[in-house]
């Protein structure tokens, strides 16, 4: 939202905030220092949706709209594939309904299940092994179908590998409810004596030191990404799936290490069973982002486990 706001883009926020805290549009003007026009809605409320749409003169859209937790999606599939992809095609009939036709869709490196090679690159088959995964194969196709029954849709298709890090201000940045079930925002409480210790799901894999191997990306760069995505979608109609990933995989135990360097702070670590779903590694051929959008990302894993320190910090202060 920053990143479109300091381009110039204006932007109007539509959120239900089931998964977020609406504080976050006033930290959002804090660091633009522009007023962010926000609707509080769900992307299933139609009526809502299409005169939002209509009111802010909407032009793009870049849906973000989604459950995303892998786990919880295996014992709440109909939640899953309720809230995404209902959601989905509510916007596209909103879309369709109000003459707009350029989208920015945050998909997922879920999309291509267990790596047959890596690094990932767009070719690579596509699966999913899970209900989450799957809702975001099934939008990929829906919106290629859409893309294809009319020559007026201009579509992306972001794969998002593992987004991490916070605003460098501090102010906005993940978060969780409950447990993280993500490493990054556990390792994060661990270091802030909020959880005891780090449980780290597997130590046999096949990789350099046995712990799971990621494409970890900051989300400054993620969003980035999304701009560079919303200035080509202008000249190209059609569908195009784009990796966003930096393309090079780190192990949690180099993850540990990092945020330890970066905070200052130790991070008990126990060993335990491997995690129900997980893959050994995952890392993204970054190539096509650069081909297709002049993008790539810029910032390291010190720049990302530094940001998500400072939020972490900040984040005691606003709450
Ligand atoms: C990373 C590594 C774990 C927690 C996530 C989201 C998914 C998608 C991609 C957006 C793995 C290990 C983790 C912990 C650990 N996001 N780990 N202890 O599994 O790649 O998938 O990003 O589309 O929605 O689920 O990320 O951060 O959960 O795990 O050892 O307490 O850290 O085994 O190797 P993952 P993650």
């Amino acid at each position: 939202m920053a990143v479109l706001i300091e381009a110039g883009f204006p932007v109007v926020v539509l959120d239900n905030f089931s998964n977020s805290d609406p504080s976050v549009i006033s930290r959002l003007e804090r660091i633009t220092g522009k007023t962010i026009r926000c609707v509080r809605a769900d992307l299933r409320d139609r009526v809502a949706l299409i005169a939002t749409l209509k009111a802010h003169g909407v032009t793009d859209v870049i849906h973000l709209a989604g459950l995303k937790a892998v786990g919880e999606s295996v014992s709440q599939p109909i939640q899953y594939y309720g809230c995404n992809v209902q959601g989905t095609i509510s916007l596209l009939e909103a879309m369709q309904e109000t003459g707009i036709s350029r989208l920015v869709f945050s998909s997922s490196a879920t999309v291509y299940g267990d790596p047959h090679y890596l690094p990932l690159d767009e070719a690579h088959p596509t699966s999913a092994t899970n209900p989450y995964g799957r809702s975001k194969l099934h939008i990929e196709e829906m919106l290629r179908d859409v893309a294809r029954s009319a020559p007026d849709w201009h579509i992306v298709c972001l794969r998002y590998f593992n987004p991490v890090g916070a605003h460098p201000s501090a102010l906005i940045g993940e978060e969780p409810s409950g447990i993280p079930n993500n490493l990054m925002p556990f390792v994060a409480q661990v270091a802030a004596g909020i959880r005891p210790e780090l449980q780290i799901f597997g130590g046999d894999y096949p990789t350099p030191d046995g712990t799971g191997v990621r494409d970890y990306i900051h989300v400054m760069d993620l969003a980035e990404g999304h701009l560079a995505a919303l200035r080509y979608l202008v000249d190209h109609p059609g569908w195009e799936a784009i990796n966003l990933g930096t393309g090079v995989g780190y192990s949690v135990l180099e993850m540990v290490s990092a945020f330890e360097a970066a905070s200052g702070r130790a991070i008990p670590c126990n060993r335990v069973s491997r995690r129900a779903g997980d893959i050994a590694s995952c890392y993204a051929n970054p190539e096509r982002a650069q081909r297709l959008l002049n993008w790539h990302a810029k910032r390291g894993l010190e720049d990302m486990c530094r940001s998500t320190w400072a939020w972490q910090q900040e984040r005691r202060s606003l709450s």
